[in-house]
């Protein structure tokens, strides 16, 4: 609807202009949302044309990245057709450049505004091809095959996307939300070890924040789920989706309940960019869980500690990294506010809360 008010102002009888200053106002009309269909199972790569009728789009595009070929060849032969677009592994890839490299290749493609942009690999890359997907000529339908554990609790789902900019990780994003995730348990279960228990601190993070029975049953669960068997890992893994899915819902916009999905990441964020990214994000990650569950004093440090470390990640911060040097980087962060940084926590597990953490308090740290 287009209100237009006409107004003349008395007091600016001496501007040159000789119309009426006209004040417009513009409501978009809601945008139109469909959800997102979350699909969980085996196999499901294999089978990818039928589950995304596929043939309804003018061309189809498999961006994936380089370090999962084996997986993209299956399904490539699953989608005869798509053009595929391979992405150099690797935080760099999540990059303005990137985006125009792949934007001209499917530009020179004919892809249209009815393309379909599917999307695998880990956060990287669901992050990367979200973006694509959500500029493209204004936005594109996107689908997202999220082959590591991270991407397929965390990174895949909720609509964030990202690419880095000016030397800072995520600085560039859109909210779109895919038309479906695809998460296919077989991937999962292939993983390496570390990087399955990477992903794993994101679903401790998000059970400890928000969902007391579900960290319970991780407690004890949690060797079945590192073995992987069928039914802990498929009961793991949804119901840390459907703990993310209630977050989302509830907070689209990081205002208040998806701000407790930052648990473990102000210092972790940190202590990955002070390793310059030598340390894993989920082990950064482990490491700023108990650091900031210690400083802001909150019950249920052990039981945090004891399931961290039956995963195998790390609990400290490294010898090497001084407490000027990481509160430095902290205040640099989005999440700076007033020379105070603002720090998720849970009081006790599954009551999470945005607590605002000083310096005085962090050094507390550094004995
Ligand atoms: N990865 C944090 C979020 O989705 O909000």
């Amino acid at each position: 609807m287009i209100f237009v008010e006409t107004q003349n102002f008395a007091s600016l009888p001496s501007l040159p202009n000789p119309y009426p200053v006209h004040t417009l106002t513009l409501t978009p009309p809601a945008r139109e949302r469909k959800p997102t269909k979350i699909v969980i199972g085996e196999s499901l790569i294999d089978d990818l044309a039928s589950a995304l009728k596929t043939e309804s789009f003018d061309r189809v595009v498999l961006l994936y990245d380089k370090g999962i070929e084996a997986i993209a060849q299956r399904i490539q032969k699953s989608l005869p057709s798509c053009i595929s677009i391979p992405v150099p592994p690797g935080d760099a890839s999540k990059s303005l450049q990137e985006v125009e490299r792949i934007t001209a290749l499917m530009l020179d493609a004919g892809c249209t505004r009815n393309t379909l942009l599917i999307c695998s690999g880990g956060g990287m890359l669901t992050d990367l091809g979200g973006f694509v997907a959500g500029v493209f000529m204004r936005g594109i339908a996107c689908v997202l095959v999220p082959t590591s554990l991270l991407a397929v609790c965390d990174a895949a789902i909720g609509g964030k996307t990202a690419v880095n900019a000016g030397g800072r990780k995520n600085m560039i994003g859109t909210l779109s939300h895919p038309e479906s995730v695809m998460i296919d348990l077989e991937l999962l279960k292939k993983l390496p070890q570390a990087q399955f228990s990477e992903g794993l601190v994101e679903v401790i993070k998000i059970a400890a924040m928000v969902d007391a029975p579900f960290f319970s049953w991780l407690e004890e669960n949690i060797g079945e789920v590192m073995k992987r068997t069928s039914t802990e890992l498929s009961e793991c893994v949804s119901r840390a989706i459907e703990a993310k899915v209630r977050i989302v819902e509830q907070d689209e916009h990081d205002r208040d309940t998806r701000l407790l999905l930052n648990f473990g990441h102000t210092i972790g964020h940190a202590v990955e960019a002070l390793s310059r990214y030598k340390l894993s994000h989920g082990a950064a990650v482990s490491i700023g869980m108990i650091a900031e569950m210690k400083t802001l004093q909150s019950k249920d440090l052990k039981r945090v500690s004891d399931l961290l470390q039956a995963i195998a990640m790390p609990l400290s911060i490294l010898d090497s990294m001084s407490a000027d040097a990481l509160w430095a980087v902290m205040l640099s962060d989005k999440k700076n506010e007033n020379g105070a940084v603002r720090c998720a926590v849970p009081i006790s597990i599954g009551e999470g809360a945005v607590k605002t953490l000083t310096g005085e308090q962090f050094l507390t740290l550094f004995p």
